[in-house]
């Protein structure tokens, strides 16, 4: 590992000052990225100071330094998780070789798209969260959108310093590239397509972060197992920091349905109260996972098939969970619907990737929203949150094209949309919510009155600290 060097102009420990090309490159890219920064990151706090926590190592304890900064002076670093002295290809045709230094030739374009893929989402939500801070429901939830914001971006920097590396100019072109897409642009859209939604309200952001977020985490953790190691070492660093991710969604979620099942105990109207329905909460649900599972891909995928025959992409924890490793002569049974009904085939298990991967996200996500019923449970609720099939409300995949409902049923189109508003968030579900989330909750210790407090405060300070201070 190199040394860490937090003084130079971008933060890093990989030696960047002895390679004075890489730097220049890097250092060229910089302003650009601050003046999308400006552009598109948080509007209208870039002035502030917030609590945030800054990347300064990559010990597993005190990697992070807490301190008030104005997210434009938030020192973005590049940070490898340290070398593993030996480390071989785990999986696929080229297992027990040496892990790749270098971006083996056969698999270069391979690799660039799977770099650019996982870039490019970083930006995009920063731009899907961009308005949110006008109508933050406290301090303490303002500066976690803008730490969430602030480690996008220093993952945007983790890939660009991939592609800048390892790819030549065709790499600085493609990191160019992923600061000129935008969210929702009609033109020019970010390439995965939940990162093309818009995220104009709290529910949203913190199922956001909970479900996409999760698939970030799924995606990271397979990638950490690539044999190219610079990859695998980058992605290992990135987990870190995703955790708290998930944390801020899950527990915002938790706390929504907190306050309505409290408020609503003895009989209130919840939209009388001002609170946020628990069904409005559950169409939310079953809309950002049912998006989330579709960043997987198709469950039957030649480019999956190629990505873990190539060592590039693995199973969750291929090292550690799993025995066998070239997933030759295994096969999937995969349901797929065919001439009006389910039907089961069993596919190469090389082809199945993708489904491994999402079989893994799938039980983590069905923990998550045990949690949110033992919340409703504890607080005398009869409501229960249920995550759908995830067979519903699918665009990508063998789903794709067919309408099924939240428990996994066949239905046509008529029968779809009939219920469709009953599954899915509606127009008159954003119009109420928005309605209530229409300001900043911006005293200390102050809290909207559709969300419960925390269990805690960040960084072993009280709930009501001053996480962000105001210069105006
Ligand atoms: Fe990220
Ligand atoms: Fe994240």
């Amino acid at each position: 590992m190199g040394n860490i060097d937090l003084d130079a102009k971008i933060p890093n420990n990989v030696n960047l000052s002895d390679d004075k090309r890489l730097q220049r490159a890097l250092e060229k890219w910089l302003p650009n990225f601050q003046e999308w920064w400006m552009d598109m990151g948080p509007e209208g706090f870039q002035n502030d100071k917030v609590l945030l926590r800054t990347a300064v190592s990559v010990e597993k304890d005190g990697w992070a330094h807490f301190d008030y900064v104005s997210m434009p002076d938030y020192r973005w670093g590049i940070f490898l998780a340290p070398a593993e002295a030996g480390r071989k290809v785990n999986f696929g045709d080229h297992q027990g070789e040496d892990a790749w230094q270098q971006v083996p030739g056969d698999y270069r374009n391979a690799l660039k798209r799977i770099i650019v893929t996982q870039g490019d989402t970083e930006p995009a939500s920063v731009e899907q969260q961009r308005l949110l801070g006008k109508t933050a429901p406290s301090l303490y939830d303002l500066r976690g959108l803008f730490q969430v914001n602030v480690e996008e971006g220093r993952h945007l920097w983790a890939m660009v310093y991939l592609l800048h590396s390892y790819f030549g100019k065709d790499g600085r072109e493609e990191a160019d590239a992923l600061l000129e897409r935008r969210s929702g642009d009609e033109d020019s859209p970010r390439i995965l397509g939940a990162f093309n939604e818009p995220i104009t309200n709290w529910l949203d952001f913190f199922c956001f972060t909970t479900f996409t977020d999760r698939d970030g985490k799924y995606q990271l953790r397979s990638l950490a197992e690539s044999g190219f190691d610079p990859l695998a070492r980058t992605c290992q660093f990135m987990l870190t920091e995703e955790a708290h991710h998930m944390f801020i969604g899950a527990t915002g979620v938790g706390r929504i349905i907190q306050k309505t099942a409290e408020v609503t105990r003895d009989g209130t109207d919840p939209k009388q109260a001002g609170v946020i329905p628990l069904d409005v909460v559950q169409r939310a649900v079953n809309l950002w996972y049912s998006l989330s599972l579709d960043l997987f891909g198709s469950e039957d995928s030649s480019n999956a098939s190629l990505f873990f025959s190539a060592g590039l992409k693995g199973r969750d924890q291929e090292s550690k969970k799993f025995t066998e490793h070239s997933a030759l002569e295994q096969h999937y049974t995969l349901e797929r619907p065919k001439d009006g009904r389910i039907v089961t085939e069993d596919i190469p298990l090389r082809r199945a990737m993708n489904e491994v991967l999402r079989d893994a996200y799938v039980k983590d996500c069905e923990k998550v929203v045990r949690g949110f019923n033992r919340t409703l449970e504890s607080c005398g609720s009869d409501y229960r949150i249920t995550l759908p099939h995830r067979r519903f409300n699918r665009a990508q995949g063998v789903y794709a094209g067919f309408h099924f409902s939240p428990q996994g049923e066949l239905l046509d189109a008529s029968q779809w949309e009939a219920k469709k508003h009953e599954w899915l968030s509606t127009d008159e579900d954003h119009d109420y919510v928005n309605s209530i989330m229409d300001r900043a909750y911006t005293e200390p210790g102050e809290f909207a009155p559709w969300i419960s407090p925390p269990a805690r405060g960040i960084n072993s300070l009280p709930v009501d600290a001053e996480y962000v201070k105001f210069c105006r």
